[in-house]
């Protein structure tokens, strides 16, 4: 499903360069749940958003489910990424005007679908992560667990083989921490979905198949 070989990831600013990620190379197979741990700064959002293709690495070569993207234009990027990869983050990033079910609906936006379906695929992602009842509801008034809960109906509803997901838990209480983690296992288990998560929770990470440690923007594990 992903395959990464040699990357590295230069920040360049006129005065200062930031190697982010240094001789990175790695394989997911499908229907795995890797888990990635390492401290502030050390890229594990650099190597998420590489694998997300939402960055593009200095060297080495990233394939995702048997794509290279050397000479992709961004438009085409963008498509790969809303047929294929689902993206949750720390933060959530719901629109805060749209309702529940709106934000769900957003990647259906860019596809052949009609509004119908559009709402029924949104209204069968909400029930999967438990919040068939809050549809109509505003972020504003939910939960954050409950909020991660829409990122991830959003994140699934146009049915990605990818599931990315950065520090997930992060802004969570145990309890909704455990939660989330539980709904992400369904989807890697149930429906055979790869999932690579960021985590700062060994016990998170212990859920999961297989755990890569980063340190200073190199793989130590
Ligand atoms: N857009 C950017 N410009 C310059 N430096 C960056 C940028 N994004 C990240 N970095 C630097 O790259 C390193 C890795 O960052 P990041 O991947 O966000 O780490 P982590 O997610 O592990 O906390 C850090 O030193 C960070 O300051
Ligand atoms: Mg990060």
């Amino acid at each position: 499903m992903i395959n990464l070989q040699n990357i590295e990831k230069v920040y360049r600013t006129k005065t200062i360069e930031t190697v982010a990620l240094n001789n990175i190379n790695l394989s997911v197979e499908k229907g795995e749940f890797l888990s990635i741990m390492g401290p502030s700064g050390c890229g594990k959002s650099t190597l998420l958003n590489i694998i997300g293709l939402l960055d593009e690495p200095s060297e080495g070569q990233v394939q995702i489910a048997g794509s290279d993207f050397k000479k992709h234009s961004d438009k085409q990027l963008a498509a790969f990424r809303n047929q294929n990869i689902g993206f949750i983050f720390q933060s959530f990033h719901l629109i805060n005007d749209l309702s529940v079910i709106d934000n769900v609906e957003l990647p259906l936006i860019y596809r052949k679908s009609t509004a119908k379906q559009r709402r029924e695929l949104a209204a069968a992602a909400l029930e999967k992560v438990g919040l068939a009842n809050r549809m109509k509801h505003f972020p504003s008034q939910l939960s954050g667990g409950q909020k991660q809960r829409v990122a991830i109906a959003r994140a699934i509803v146009g049915r990605p083989a990818l599931i990315l997901a950065d520090e997930p838990t992060g802004n969570l209480d145990s309890v909704m921490g455990n939660e989330i983690m539980d709904i992400l296992l369904n989807l890697n288990q149930q429906d055979n979905a790869t999932v690579v998560m960021v985590t700062h929770d060994e016990n998170m990470a212990k859920r999961t198949n297989r755990l890569v440690r980063l340190f200073d923007g190199m793989q130590v594990q």
